[in-house]
């Protein structure tokens, strides 16, 4: 059973009652992940059904909403120097400003805000985000600040207004949580224990999403694979696990593209594997977080695999999903990281010839067994690593761009580029990005496209 809403969809008529004929524009800084996007998408929603028009510009916003994360450390920079520059705008107009999401579950974080940026209105957690309108309604009417957080897991919430940020992709959440406790990750503590929606559900929601014309989904959670595996999941569906579901997906008529981030290599059982290559609609690229390619590193992450098993995991899905690429997360320059370590990890690199790789410096974060390390790597030889990684892996895309030139692909078309209006861009099945001469009426189509040229970040291609 999902939470009983009703008491937030009342508070949000109450003040769309208040706020009537004002004409009242909000603001929306999302800071983090795809999860973390796809809850400003449910904030959005709540917002603008209560009477909020969005604008992008600061000097005019009337409500200020901070959708934070703490993954690394380069969040709260941002999130503390944005602050100051909201300040003065609330000084002049009496902007409200909320505070939500992942870093709000972190206790010193918000003792910082209460000590150094009192000037906020209402903080709110990750539990706590379906709260929002009886937060702003509360704050409203009594005037005074709101610390809406909660430290126990919170329940899986259906049924609120949601608005998305595009009309041809979108995010679906099947999961909230996560138990792996990585040695380096915060989001455990911050996000609570594996919560799994019920299938039904998530099958409700694609379909809608197919019927409003959504041509590419990606479903969502900490952990995706380990889904329906922990927490509860007595649900009355035929749907028992990731694999189901990725079938039960790949049977809505309409949705084209079925992606999803993020597995766990030590989940990746052989059911999911065949259901990849049985369903025509799931991307034949799928996302491995690496995170180090040395066993022993990978033990003190409590990663709970090895080099050579992750290697055989990707060798095994070589052999048994025809075209199949990979794209993964790196750390580096986590505690106790030998050079020898690190090398490892330019090892795996070089075998699997990933198609993307997003790399991270190892930033330290309070309450993760790995910030109680006692070897740290000194900051010099954590960006030298970094720089080093970073030119093997932009060597590899450079020469795997190449090998794209010449073939046939078929293109998700998503707009027109940010930089040139002419341009139409879209997506490869292995998610590169493809720009191509071509009229309006191809936007949310699949064409295929022959590629021509090739850029570090982009390719060029032609209509056949
Ligand atoms: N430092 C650096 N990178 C991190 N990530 C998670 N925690 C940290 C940290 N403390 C990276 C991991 C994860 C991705 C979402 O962020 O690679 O897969
Ligand atoms: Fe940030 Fe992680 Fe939270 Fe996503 S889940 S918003 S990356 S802290």
């Amino acid at each position: 059973m999902s939470l009983d809403i009703s008491n937030e969809l009342e508070c949000i008529e109450k003040v769309k009652k208040i706020n009537e004929g004002k004409n009242l524009k909000y603001l929306i800084l999302t800071m983090g992940c795809q999860l973390n996007e796809n809850d400003s998408e449910k904030l959005c929603g709540m917002i603008e059904k209560m009477g909020y028009s969005k604008t992008e510009n600061l000097e005019e916003a009337d409500l200020v909403v901070f959708n934070t994360c703490c993954v690394r450390e380069n969040a709260e920079d941002k999130l503390f120097g944005k602050l100051g520059e909201v300040k003065k705008v609330k000084e002049k107009r009496g902007t409200i400003i909320a505070i939500g999401g992942c870093m709000m579950q972190e206790k010193h974080i918000v003792d910082k805000l209460k000590q150094s940026y009192p000037f906020f209105d209402i903080v709110f957690g990750t539990h706590t985000l379906h709260q929002f309108p009886s937060d702003l309604y509360t704050k409203l009417i009594e005037n005074k600040r709101i610390e809406d957080i909660l430290d126990i897991d919170g329940e899986i919430i259906e049924g609120l207004p949601i608005k998305r940020n595009d009309n041809i992709k979108a995010s679906v959440t099947i999961m909230n949580g996560c138990n792996n406790f990585c040695t380096y990750c915060i989001v455990p503590y911050v996000r609570g224990r594996e919560r799994s929606r019920n299938p039904e559900d998530i099958l409700k929601e694609v379909t809608e999403l197919a019927n409003q014309g959504y041509k590419e989904i990606t479903l969502l959670g900490q952990n995706v694979n380990s889904y329906l595996r922990s927490g509860n999941t007595d649900f009355n569906s035929n749907v028992k696990s990731f694999a189901d579901l990725l079938r039960e997906v790949n049977k809505i008529e309409g949705i084209e593209r079925i992606r999803f981030v993020s597995p766990h290599p030590k989940d990746f059982t052989d059911d999911v594997i065949e259901a990849i290559r049985d369903c025509d609609k799931v991307c034949k690229i799928i996302h491995l977080p690496l995170q180090s390619g040395s066993s022993n590193v990978l033990k003190t992450m409590n990663r709970k695999y090895t080099k050579e098993q992750y290697l055989e995991l990707v060798k095994k899905m070589k052999e048994r999903i025809p075209n199949i690429v990979f794209s993964t997360d790196i750390i580096v320059g986590f505690p106790g990281e030998t050079e020898e370590d690190f090398e490892d990890t330019l090892d795996v690199v070089e075998k699997v010839h990933f198609e993307q790789v997003y790399m991270f410096i190892y930033s330290r974060r309070v309450g993760t067994p790995g910030d109680r390390m006692e070897n740290q790597i000194p900051e010099e030889i954590k960006h030298e690593r970094f720089d080093r990684l970073k030119a093997l892996v932009e060597s590899q895309i450079e020469e795997n761009n190449k090998k794209y030139v010449g073939t046939k692909q078929k293109v998700l078309v998503e707009g027109f580029s940010k930089t040139n209006s002419n341009i139409l861009t879209g997506r490869t099945d292995s998610n590169k990005v493809v720009n191509f001469d071509g009229n309006e009426e191809l936007i949310g189509n699949v064409v295929e496209l022959e590629i021509v040229s090739e850029h570090m970040w982009y390719l060029k291609g032609k209509i056949i």
